[in-house]
């Protein structure tokens, strides 16, 4: 996937006030005023467009933000956030819109595609083009992969991939990781990835990301829907310390720190028959976890269909809830990464 030169698409939008939670010290500052003047203004289409500098860059202010919110809340008065949702939605739109409002802007939402000009036949790219004169920066999911990309091409305020088809959903992972270390830390890590792995964008994101890491990955699927070759090969290119496929969550399971469940995505199969192949296949239950680490942390980007039985959620296992929790203090250090005016992160400029 080709991602724009950073700071090639600077545009006017809006301006937020030069303060800052002053970071606790000048290296973090440092960090976070140098990405964020490479993601200002830019699009974000791909978790392969961050280093783990960036990751933990991006963590910390998350955290910075989500102990002590009300120091933002007016950031961004007067900022708009356009909400393209070409399909079903309720966490990815919702803690983006509340990170939007909680940072004091508010959204413009072209609401379902029954209701939109989409139903008349207009095209993606007069859409985002109309939009981005309303909003000062886009939000895009949509069912076709490489969508997110085109899109970006012909606007110039950030627009941010929401997920694309089965391709990437880079916010998500930002959410999964800060998850992730919060719970099980992300150094030395073992994580399993079960389920969906051939359409599951959430997995394609994450497995890159963690390649920045020392993380052991273990992929659990069915045959049929073990990860893409061409996302094995990048990882691969990665030099990812462990990248191992299984089609058994048993050999495995002892040895994870963290167990990243998905939904076989029913809406992606080109035949009905090959989902029912498959659904119902990886269920986990209070039995299955018989041979789990009582340190195991269970996660699931939501939404869950039966692949994590509800007697899971109240034992210390389930992060599921608190996942999605996190993704209105991850999107809010997103989004201000994006849209703030030069020097109002970490720069000189600072008061
Ligand atoms: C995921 C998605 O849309 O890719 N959901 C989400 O964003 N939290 C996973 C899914 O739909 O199964």
């Amino acid at each position: 996937m080709i991602c724009r030169v950073p700071g090639l698409h600077l545009v006017a939008t809006g301006s937020p006030r030069g303060d800052w939670l002053a970071g606790s010290n000048g290296e973090i500052q440092g960090a976070r005023h140098s990405l964020h003047e490479r993601m200002r203004h830019d699009h974000l289409i791909t978790s392969k467009q961050f280093s783990r500098a960036d990751i933990e860059t991006i963590l910390d202010y998350a955290a910075e933000i989500g102990d002590d919110p009300s120091a933002v809340a007016d950031r961004h008065a007067g900022t708009l956030l356009g909400l393209l949702f070409f399909e079903p939605s309720t966490r990815t739109k919702m803690s983006f819109e509340t990170a939007m409002k909680r940072l004091g802007g508010d959204v413009v939402d072209m609401g379902s595609i029954e209701s939109s000009s989409v139903k008349k036949g207009e095209t993606l790219a007069d859409t985002v083009r109309v939009i981005e004169g309303y909003a000062d920066a886009l939000v895009l999911r949509h069912p076709k992969e490489g969508s997110a990309t085109m899109a970006s091409e012909f606007v110039d305020v950030p627009l941010v991939n929401a997920g694309d088809g089965a391709g990437q959903h880079p916010t998500q992972t930002m959410l999964d990781l800060y998850t992730i270390r919060e719970n099980a830390g992300l150094d030395d890590l073992t994580i399993g990835i079960m389920g969906d792995l051939k359409y599951g964008r959430t997995v394609h994101s994450l497995a890159y990301a963690l390649t920045n890491f020392d993380a052991h990955q273990h992929f659990i699927s069915p045959e049929s829907l073990q990860l893409p070759r061409e996302v094995v090969y990048d990882l691969h290119q990665q030099d990812a310390p462990g990248i191992r496929e299984h089609d058994s969550l048993e050999e495995i399971l002892p040895s994870l720190d963290v167990l990243y469940v998905t939904r076989i995505q029913r809406e992606r199969f080109p035949d009905e028959n090959e989902y029912q192949k498959v659904a119902g296949e990886y269920q986990i239950d209070a039995d299955t976890l018989e041979a789990a680490s009582d340190d195991l942390t269970i996660m699931h980007p939501l939404p869950r269909v039966d692949e994590i039985a509800p007697e899971i959620d109240e034992t210390e296992h389930a992060a599921y809830f608190e996942q999605a929790h996190n993704g209105v203090p991850v999107r809010m250090a997103l989004l201000d990464l994006l849209l703030s005016d030069d020097k109002a992160i970490g720069g000189e400029g600072d008061e």
